[in-house]
């Protein structure tokens, strides 16, 4: 069965501990996310999980067949368009010119891009188009596996929503796994099975919550609901330093 597992995982930057105790194991089918509030070591714990960075104490066992990222940030190649941006991988995995062309622009429609917009550079891009070609490339592989730091944050209410219901689909398919790192709750609420609630300082794992209404029958009545309930929560109060002074 195709797992990721982190056990003990401690890390430090220079003197100063980033991550204490890390511990919890994400499944075939799941989408784990992990909470918490800036500065308290999530990205540099999905790095890790990624094989991104190296593993100072602890261990971070993966099984998933393969995986990918998408970043905060869409990180595109800015002498690539659009569809050589999203072919990359295919290309690099053999896939033929012509059969890598043709799914990357398959893949592109589907995240809301236009023919038009195929041959378009980075540049003539607007932050939301870049941030579909950064989804679409990293799921044209069909990533068992898919990690995603935060990659709503920059994005309209509009698109984040467009956006996360693809991945709905592709969730309540069975076609994927995601490891989720993000402060919103409400985001998180409408996307996982299970949240873990990072606190800083060092960063450690606090409290988890799980959600079994399948996500494509959860609607925003149901965001908002489970958001008013967690939000009472004293580790959530703690931990997002909600308390009123
Ligand atoms: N490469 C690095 N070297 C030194 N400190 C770092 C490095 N990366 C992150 N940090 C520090 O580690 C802490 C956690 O950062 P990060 O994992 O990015 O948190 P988050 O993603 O939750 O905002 C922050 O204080 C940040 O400044
Ligand atoms: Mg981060």
């Amino acid at each position: 069965m195709e797992r990721l597992e982190v056990k003990n995982l401690n890390h430090s930057f220079g003197f100063t501990k980033i991550l204490q105790n890390i511990n919890f194991t994400l499944q075939k089918g799941e989408v784990l996310s992990i909470v918490g509030p800036s500065g308290g070591g999530k990205t540099t714990l999905l790095h890790l999980c990624a094989d991104l960075m190296d593993v100072q104490e602890g261990s971070v066992t993966n099984s998933f067949v393969s995986s990918s990222f998408a970043f905060q940030e869409a990180r595109l190649l800015p002498w690539k368009n659009v569809i050589d941006n999203i072919s990359m991988g295919l290309l690099a995995a053999g896939y033929r010119r012509r059969d890598a062309i043709e799914e990357s622009k398959k893949i592109a429609l589907r995240f809301g891009l236009e023919e038009r917009d195929f041959e378009k550079f980075p540049k003539d891009l607007s932050g939301g188009m870049k941030q579909r070609v950064s989804f679409a490339r990293a799921l044209v592989l069909k990533p068992s596996l898919l990690f995603l730091d935060e990659p709503f944050s920059a994005l309209d209410i509009g698109l984040k929503k467009e956006l996360q219901t693809i991945l709905i689909d592709m969730i309540s398919k069975k076609e994927i796994s995601i490891l989720f790192i993000t402060h919103d709750l409400m985001e998180a609420i409408r996307l996982s099975d299970e949240i873990l609630l990072l606190k800083a300082d060092p960063g450690h794992i606090v409290k988890k919550f799980s959600y079994t209404l399948p996500q494509h029958e959860r609607d925003d009545a149901f965001v908002y609901e489970q958001s008013a309930k967690i939000l009472q929560d004293e580790e959530i109060i703690d931990t997002f330093e909600l308390r009123m002074k």
